[in-house]
């Protein structure tokens, strides 16, 4: 095995990788600051090439000079479901299952309503202890609505609280890749087992797609919600998507019957009747520009295999460990991330006692990662703009901003709202 414990070993090593990198000509498809090393596109994706061009084009000459024609004129009003056949094809997801819309929260309200309708004479929900809070809040209040229980599980135990539960099970949501540790389920499986017992199951691929290589359809999972503004680089606040299984479509029932998911919303009816298809999800007007923006940045998807970006995730990730062992060993850090590959998504986390402080102070050396409290600096690893390079550089700035304590100094410590 290699010796990586010096910065020259590590970069000789990185460069070697990079060579081989069947996805290295898609770090151009966007635009990085000079002297940033970007390891946060876990929670803001990078800005592609296109996208501000697209956006001059939407405001100037669609908003500007169009006007209203442009939801004709421009095709906006066809894009929740162009937007979502893209990332669709991401997800292992046929066109016709997926659409762009609303938050990840909204959408995960909506399929766990249509989860509950489906089963009416069931009354658990598992939720996932531990998991994203919006996930948790949402999930308990609208078992609050229906009448239902929550009942929690972890990654350890969920196979046993599925078995407990069994034919009081009417749904499991769980979000994929676990967004402080980078845990990751194996989503066929649990979607079997849900299945198993007759329930329905709910997938967030917050921190999934774009990054990792699922099959939906094939592995006939129920419903999921994503973002578009993590690896899909949709810009701030992008709208979200919703899958829903082809078959489970028709009959879906979800609450927020709005004017968009309406079977002919330009005929004003004044009854709700749903669209056949996965319109029925969508519910207001569509924030146009922000959708607009994410259409554009999908294109830096272009003829890449989901199968290479799950591979080069792997090797990012690895390498990181790797380095984190071999670099970053003596300053009292422990990883939380599994070392085994497969058991994890595209991020690596460790805790710290003072890890906001650490955070900080590498921040400011241009490496970026954010910190989740109480202690936990994790690191996310987007495929199509990262090298192994950065990985490398990456650790030596840790490790230099531990070494010589920099991170102890006062500015560090001071809280920021966002984190
Ligand atoms: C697992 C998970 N779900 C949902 C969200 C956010 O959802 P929303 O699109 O509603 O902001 C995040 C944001 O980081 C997340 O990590």
């Amino acid at each position: 095995m290699t010796n990586l414990s010096t910065h020259s070993a590590a970069r000789d090593h990185a460069l070697a990788l990079d060579r081989v990198d069947p996805l290295a000509h898609c770090r151009a498809r966007f635009t990085l600051p000079d002297g940033v090393i970007y390891l946060d596109g876990n929670s803001l994706g990078a800005l592609p090439k296109g996208v501000n061009e697209r956006l001059h084009r939407a405001i100037n000459e669609e908003w500007g000079v169009g006007l209203i024609r442009s939801w004709n004129d421009a095709d906006w009003y066809p894009a929740p479901q162009r937007v979502g056949a893209k990332i669709a094809a991401l997800i292992g997801a046929n066109a016709s299952e997926v659409i762009a819309c609303d938050s990840t929260t909204v959408n995960l309200f909506k399929v766990l309503c249509a989860a509950l309708e489906a089963n009416p004479e069931r009354d658990t929900i598992i939720c996932e202890e531990g998991n994203f809070p919006t996930d948790a809040y949402i999930t308990e209040r609208t078992a609050k609505l229906y009448g239902k229980r929550v009942v929690l599980a972890n990654q350890n135990t969920i196979e046993s609280v599925i078995a407990e539960v069994g034919s009081r099970l009417c749904a499991v949501a769980l979000t994929h890749v676990h967004y402080k540790t980078g845990r990751m389920y194996n989503m066929q499986r649990i979607t079997e087992l849900t299945q198993l017992q007759g329930a329905r199951i709910i997938w967030d691929l917050a921190h999934t797609g774009g990054v990792i290589a699922v099959q939906l359809h094939d592995w006939r999972v129920d419903y999921a919600v994503g973002c578009g503004y993590k690896y899909l680089n949709g810009g701030p606040g992008a709208p979200a998507y919703v899958y829903v299984r082809e078959d489970l479509i028709v009959s879906l029932d979800q609450p927020l019957a709005g004017w968009h998911g309406h079977a002919a919303p330009f005929s004003f009816e004044q009854g709700y009747r749903a669209h056949a298809g996965i319109d029925r999800m969508l519910v207001g007007t569509a924030s146009q520009l922000s959708l607009i923006s994410l259409e554009a940045a999908l294109a830096a998807y272009d003829g890449v295999a989901m199968t290479d970006v799950r591979a080069k995730s792997e090797s990012l990730t690895g390498l990181f460990i790797e380095l984190f062992d071999a670099q970053l060993g003596t300053f009292g850090f422990d990883l939380v991330t599994p070392r085994e590959a497969a058991q994890r998504g595209s991020q690596v986390s460790f805790s710290h006692p003072d890890g906001y402080a650490i955070m900080q102070a590498v921040i400011a050396r241009g490496v970026i990662g954010d910190f989740r409290a109480p202690n936990i600096l994790r690191y996310g690893f987007a495929p199509l703009y990262l090298t192994h390079v950065d990985i490398a550089n990456a650790i030596a700035i840790i490790a230099d901003v531990m070494g010589t304590g920099e991170w102890k100094r006062s500015e560090f410590s001071q809280k920021k709202a966002v984190t």
